[in-house]
Formats: structure tokens, C-alpha cells, sequence
């Protein structure tokens, strides 16, 4: 980020700065003196670009070749609708709701399967979890959905439930933040414009015999299976969100892997939770052992003080922490291109404003 100007966009949001340079430096030239806004999908040189990004995901994220990796179009928001249409058309699926986003996943869901709620945190406005002994689990349902991180109420899940049918996961603000073993899910899906990239492009990780031979009713566009045997390549590719998202792998393994981004998400979090709880005017309302590493809500008791908050961070180039429109006060959204000094400059930031305004509480 340029000019100590920190983005806490929860999405789309920051790109690493050695991302933007390259791209700035390769733009007018990515094959044979043309740029990458104006090449064909299908050119050689493309293919053999996506080859390469889905080998450096692979290694990533350690997936093997019982997972397909897809790279499409749509936003997460479109695999709401693909999902149950793929995987539990008429059937039924179990659906755990802990935020606004599995809460739309649901709603979507119901068009095309018979939705379980197995339990949702709507009672607690979505800052905890239900006890796992409580959930209404239906053992013959296609598969579970839940989101492992809530990106707009900052609910994260931090261990993966144990259910008997097929796990799917959006992860669409968590993924690449660090290691995870991706054999523990069937499924798992997400927008690239908070930790992959820019918007356009949405990852699908998928278990090969979960999405093969199904959904023979849907035209090829709509089913996993065509995609795959397509190499996501089954109509235009979105080519610029795509190389976009093969420079963040590449920025990702050069930082060291996600074992080493993981220790810095984490020590981010660590400091920016431990200087609200140990403040007088911030709180958070997440129950600690589900709190995001990756989109941290925050309040100021007397909520006079936040516009206030809103135009004095911007002004030292803390940008875009107004919370979510339907949670109200502020939001640091902090991904893997968010660098720890951007976190450490807004903690000063909050305590010289409560040092400001502890009159005013
Ligand atoms: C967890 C989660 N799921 C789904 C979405 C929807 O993504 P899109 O706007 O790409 O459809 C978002 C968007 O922020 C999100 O944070």
C-alpha cells in the first residue's frame, strides 16, 4: 500500500504491494508484446500461466489429485445457487447459519433443496456458537454448509465440525490466511477479492467423486463436472482476475508458504484483540474462541464518537473501517497483504483518539 495509506476494506481489499508492481511493470507486455487485458483464454501462453497458478495453489494449500481446483466466475454469491443445484437438488442439506453470509447461503438453498437449519446464532446476533450437541444434524442430508469465517460479523470457526456428510466450507475471507488440511472438507469455495486477488474470480475446491456424474439435468455451465473436465475453461475465463490471483500464489510462497503468513495473521489479530479488550472506550462483541483472525468488528461505547473515529483514521490513511451497514460501528479487515505495521499504526491511532475522548465515554 502506497504513501502509508493502510486499506481495511473487508473486500474488495488490499493487494501486496510486490503484487501491484508487477503488475504495473508487466501490463503492456504479457505474451508476444500484448497485454493481459487483450489475450485470448485459450492463447498458449495463458493455458500455460493457469497451469502454473493451479500448481502453485495446489502446493499451497498441499491439494492432491482427488480435488479438482476450478477457477470461475459468478462471486461466491452464485456458488449459493450452484451448490444445492449440483449437489442436493430436491434432496436435502444441512445448513449452519452463524452469520449473514451462511444466512444468504440458506435462503439461496431453499430454491433448490429442502434447507435444515442446524442451528443458528441469530439469538446471539451472531457472536457465538451454539453448543455442537444441539445441532439438528440430519444424517441423510447431501452435505453441510457452513462459512468457517463470518466476514461481516467476525465470527470465525476455528475447528472443523465433525458431521457424517460431505463438508462444505466458504471460505471466501479466510482462505490462504493459513495452513489447512483441505481433506476435511468435500468442498470448498471462494471469492478471490479479499485474500486471492481482485473481484471476478471465485475458487472452487472440489472432492472429484462429490461432483462427478451429478446434476445431468443442468446445462454444462451450471455443473461442476463440466467445468473441471474444461479446465474452467468451458467459456471465456475472467484472464485478468485469474493472473491476478497467479501473482498472489506466487507472493504467498515467496513470504514462505502460508505456515509463515498464517503466524503473521495470527500475531495481527493477537495484538489488535489484545489492545481492545485491555481498552476503556473499544469493545468487541465476538465470544473470544470464535473470533476472526481476518475481520475484527469494534465499537466505541458512546456511539457519537464514531463518525468522529471514521474521519480522523481516514485522515492519517487508515481507510475504510466503517463497520457493515448492518452492524454499525467499525470493521478492521485485515488479509494477508495487510502488513503488521498497517495494524500496529491503528492501534497508536485508537489510543491517541481514546486518550482524546475519555471525557466523552
Ligand atoms: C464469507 C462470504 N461469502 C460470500 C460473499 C459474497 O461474495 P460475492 O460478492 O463475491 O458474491 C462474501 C462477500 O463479502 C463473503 O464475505
Amino acid at each position: 500500500m502506497p504513501n502509508n495509506i493502510y486499506n481495511f476494506s473487508a473486500g474488495p481489499s488490499a493487494l501486496p504491494e510486490g503484487v501491484i508492481d508487477t503488475i504495473k511493470s508487466e501490463i503492456n507486455n504479457f505474451d508476444q508484446g500484448m497485454s493481459v487485458l487483450e489475450i485470448s483464454h485459450r492463447s498458449s501462453a495463458f493455458k500455460k500461466y493457469a497451469d502454473e497458478s493451479e500448481e502453485n495453489i495446489r502446493n499451497l494449500l498441499n491439494i492432491n489429485s482427488d480435488y479438482s481446483v476450478l477457477f470461475l466466475q459468478g462471486g461466491a454469491t452464485h456458488q449459493f445457487t450452484m451448490l444445492p443445484q449440483n449437489l442436493s437438488y430436491e434432496a436435502s442439506a444441512d445448513y449452519l447459519v452463524t452469520g449473514a453470509w451462511s444466512a444468504k447461503a440458506a435462503n439461496y438453498g431453499n430454491y433448490h433443496t429442502n434447507v435444515n437449519i442446524v442451528s443458528d446464532s441469530k439469538d446471539n446476533n451472531y457472536t457465538s456458537l451454539s453448543d455442537t450437541t444441539s445441532w439438528s444434524l440430519n444424517n441423510d442430508a447431501e452435505y453441510f454448509y457452513y462459512a468457517s469465517n463470518e466476514t461481516i460479523h467476525g465470527l470465525e470457526i476455528h475447528e472443523t465440525p465433525a458431521v457424517n456428510v460431505p463438508i462444505i466450507n466458504d471460505m471466501s475471507s479466510t482462505i490462504c490466511s493459513r495452513p489447512i488440511n483441505v481433506n476435511d472438507y468435500d468442498l470448498i469455495f471462494a471469492g478471490a477479492q479479499k485474500n486471492l486477488g481482485i473481484a471476478g474470480l471465485t475458487i472452487v475446491i472440489a472432492k472429484n467423486d462429490l461432483i462427478e456424474n451429478k446434476a445431468k439435468n443442468l446445462p454444462p455451465i451450471l455443473r461442476y463436472e463440466s467445468h473441471a473436465k474444461e479446465k474452467s475453461m468451458l467459456n471465456t475465463s475472467p484472464v485478468f482476475a485469474w493472473y491476478v490471483a497467479g501473482l498472489v500464489f506466487k507472493w504467498i510462497l515467496d513470504q514462505g508458504g502460508l505456515k509463515t503468513i498464517g503466524e503473521i495473521n495470527k500475531e495481527k489479530a493477537k495484538q489488535l484483540y489484545e489492545y481492545i479488550d485491555n481498552s476503556t472506550i473499544y469493545s468487541n462483541p465476538v465470544d473470544k474462541q470464535y473470533r476472526s483472525w481476518m475481520n475484527i468488528p469494534f465499537i466505541i461505547e458512546n456511539d457519537s464518537l464514531t463518525e468522529n473515529f471514521l474521519s480522523e483514521a481516514s485522515k492519517e490513511g487508515l481507510k475504510n473501517l466503517k463497520g457493515h451497514r448492518t452492524v454499525g460501528g467499525m470493521r478492521a479487515s485485515m488479509y494477508n497483504a495487510m502488513p503488521i505495521e498497517g495494524v500496529k499504526k491503528l492501534i497508536d491511532f485508537m489510543d491517541f483518539f481514546q486518550s482524546r475522548n475519555l471525557n466523552n465515554v
